[in-house]
């Protein structure tokens, strides 16, 4: 197949977007230093590190997220199932800071276990985090968090992995504004012992 070079100087540009790529919806609570809410949707979370347990994700500076994160140092990652796409997208509008808002895109707060900041109820996973190191590029930040405490609904738990993501459908999104419910699951070829 012929190939087209492109031009990526911006991964959120429309030519960047015409390379298959996905990353997974995310909401991120944290709390202001006055005690107030903040939830917004995320798609540029990765797992950073494996042991100890690290997630990364980029932000942009003059956001609310970054803001109480330097302040508070605490995070929680909440995982959405396709069922609640409408209201995690809420949580992208501008808000004027005080907003508490969970309240505004009609989702609840659950107590976490190990940080400030609260657990969405209506999401099916979540990983309270502490911030441990970052790194400032341009307007964004790069911050890394160390997983402190995770949960996720009990029919999750007790499901085959088949069964999971039938029930969870968690969400990726692939540019354009287009997203994707991952429900299939289909296994690999298990790597075979060298002779
Ligand atoms: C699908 C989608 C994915 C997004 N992913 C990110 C992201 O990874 N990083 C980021 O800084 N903003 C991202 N945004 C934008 C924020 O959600 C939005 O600017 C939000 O208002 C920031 O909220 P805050 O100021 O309360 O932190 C995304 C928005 C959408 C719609």
């Amino acid at each position: 197949m012929e190939k087209v070079d492109i031009i990526v100087d911006n991964l959120l540009s429309k030519e960047a977007a015409k390379i298959p790529r996905m990353n997974q919806l995310v909401i991120i609570t944290t709390i202001s230093t006055k005690g107030v809410v903040n939830a917004a949707v995320k798609s540029e979370v990765f797992h950073a590190l494996t042991k100890p347990p690290v997630f990364g994700f980029s932000c942009n500076l003059g956001h609310h997220t970054c803001k109480n994160i330097l302040e508070q140092h605490e995070f929680v990652i909440n995982i959405p199932g396709e069922d609640i796409v409408g209201k995690a997208m809420k949580t992208a509008y501008d808000y004027p800071v005080g907003v508490n808002e969970l309240d505004e895109a009609g989702l609840q707060a659950l107590s976490s276990k190990k940080v400030k900041p609260p657990r969405i109820a209506e999401c099916v996973a979540h990983f309270e985090c502490r911030h441990e190191w970052h790194d400032i590029h341009g307007e964004e930040i790069l911050i890394f968090g160390r997983v402190m405490a995770a949960s996720l609904n009990k029919d999750l738990y007790e499901a085959t992995i088949e069964e999971r993501f039938r029930i969870a459908r968690p969400i990726v999104v692939m540019g354009e504004y287009r997203y994707s419910p991952v429900h299939e699951v289909k296994k690999l070829v298990e790597k075979q012992k060298a002779h």
